[in-house]
């Protein structure tokens, strides 16, 4: 596949914030206009009944966050836009991936982890108040990605862990089924703008410090006004270092206003002043994006068709992909002809690439792996003993499929593309249990 597959998952748990579309809306939208990508963006309304059990909260924001997206650009053509409900086979897949993951890896997940640190300082029982649900989220994250064989998962920092997670739940597939999954990546952008909040901490729904995205204008501006400012008066030299009100500014405004700001500051210029400068200058951005969101909230039937094609797009994709993964885990009609003698997929003894172990002059033990034609595809350094040599060759036959992932990163010997050392773990991986 030569695209790049984006994938992400917006949880629809609250109304979003400026902060939310400066430093993910906005630079996600914009990232669906690079050529020779593709998109999938969804709302994981699975994951919000984790946090959320209000049944009338997860429907309203599930529609602010589509009416949202959509009233901020986002242009459904582009981006398979869908709702993560709507796609029956991501649960099924979540069970898959259940079977094969390990409860010891679900036990390290930093998000379950620090419940149960809280826990322990409260004096409680270490799983209190963690439902299954919120254990399970890593493999319901990993279902998501992997059901479209996403290579690159733009996230924040914290869900790396999970990115990390998806990757070896999908090794684990791939080593007991084949090559059935791509192994995604998490993409982090590292220069776009967190926005500080009315109180000058970070603008988050956890500190109540947010400014709507779509709030009325009377509102943004009575908002606005309420930004913390340091009691300097009008005249005094300001510092733009800190300064959420500059801040914000940055985030909306041309590099020229942002450079005129910051000169008003060192002449002076009263908070007053800046905040009515802040005020139309989100203004001019929202606005308009405002009338679209409106629209979409009066309209909720729009924003449903628009989900439900989107749904269309994702099963055209999903619905194959759950069929051929049902035949791999051994999930097969009764009917069909004579059931294949072997559950693995056996690869073809013709194209295994071998091992040779020999020993060189400088009495040391090595090994080389080839391709069934002959052509050398990794070469080992030395061993003091053939022992250590075999038990090399073992742990590379049986960690092939986690290696896949750093097969590009690996630097092969001349004269052979990281293509052929990726094939070669292939064929390793699918062939480690095959009792060859
Ligand atoms: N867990 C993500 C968050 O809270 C949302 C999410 C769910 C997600 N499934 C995903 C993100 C799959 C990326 C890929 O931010």
């Amino acid at each position: 596949m030569s695209t790049t597959r984006f994938l992400t998952g917006i949880t629809p748990s609250g109304t979003p914030h400026l902060g939310n579309y400066a430093g993910m809306m906005r630079p996600a939208i914009a990232a669906t206009r690079t050529p020779g990508v593709e998109n999938f963006y969804f709302l994981a309304d699975y994951h919000a009944l984790i946090k959320c059990q209000e049944p009338e909260r997860v429907h309203r924001s599930t529609l602010e966050i589509a009416a949202s997206w959509l009233a901020a650009g986002l242009d459904p053509e582009r981006v398979t836009f869908y709702r993560q409900s709507d796609i029956p086979e991501i649960p099924e897949l979540t069970w898959f991936l259940t079977c094969v993951t390990g409860k010891g890896l679900l036990n390290r997940a930093h998000a379950y982890k620090a419940v149960q640190d809280k826990n322990a300082e409260a004096g409680r029982e270490a799983d209190d108040g963690v439902s299954a649900g919120l254990f399970m989220y890593p493999v319901l994250m990993a279902a998501d990605i992997l059901m479209f064989n996403a290579h690159q998962v733009p996230v924040g920092r914290d869900q790396i862990q999970h990115i990390e997670m998806a990757r070896d739940i999908a090794a684990s597939f791939n080593h007991l089924y084949g090559d059935h999954f791509a192994l995604p990546e998490a993409a982090i952008e590292d220069n776009v703008a967190t926005l500080l909040g009315l109180d000058g901490r970070k603008m988050s729904k956890s500190y109540d410090n947010t400014i709507p995205l779509f709030c009325a204008p009377a509102q943004l501006r009575k908002l606005i006004g309420s930004v913390v400012t340091d009691s300097r008066m009008p005249g005094e030299p300001k510092e733009v270092e800190g300064s959420a009100l500059f801040q914000l500014y940055q985030a909306f405004a041309t590099p020229e206003e942002t450079a005129a700001m910051r000169r008003a500051y060192a002449d002076g210029i009263a908070w007053g002043e800046a905040k009515q400068m802040l005020f139309q200058c989100v203004d001019r951005e929202i606005a308009p994006m405002r009338a679209r969101y409106d629209d979409l909230m009066a309209h909720p039937e729009k924003v449903e068709v628009t989900l439900q094609a989107g749904a269309e797009r994702a099963r055209a994709i999903a619905r194959p992909f759950l069929q051929t993964l049902r035949t791999a885990v051994g999930l097969r009609s009764l009917s069909s002809a004579a059931a294949p003698t072997r559950a693995a997929p056996k690869a073809d003894k013709a194209e295994l690439p071998v091992f040779k172990q020999y020993r060189e002059a400088d009495g040391k033990f090595y090994f080389k792996l080839l391709t069934a034609d002959g052509r050398l595809l990794l070469q080992s350094a030395g061993f003091a003993a053939p022992r250590e040599a075999g038990q090399a060759i073992a742990r590379l036959q049986r960690e092939a499929g986690a290696l896949q992932a750093l097969a590009h990163h690996l630097v092969p010997v001349a004269g052979v593309s990281s293509d052929d050392v990726a094939a070669a773990l292939r064929v390793l991986a699918a062939s480690a249990d095959s009792g060859s």
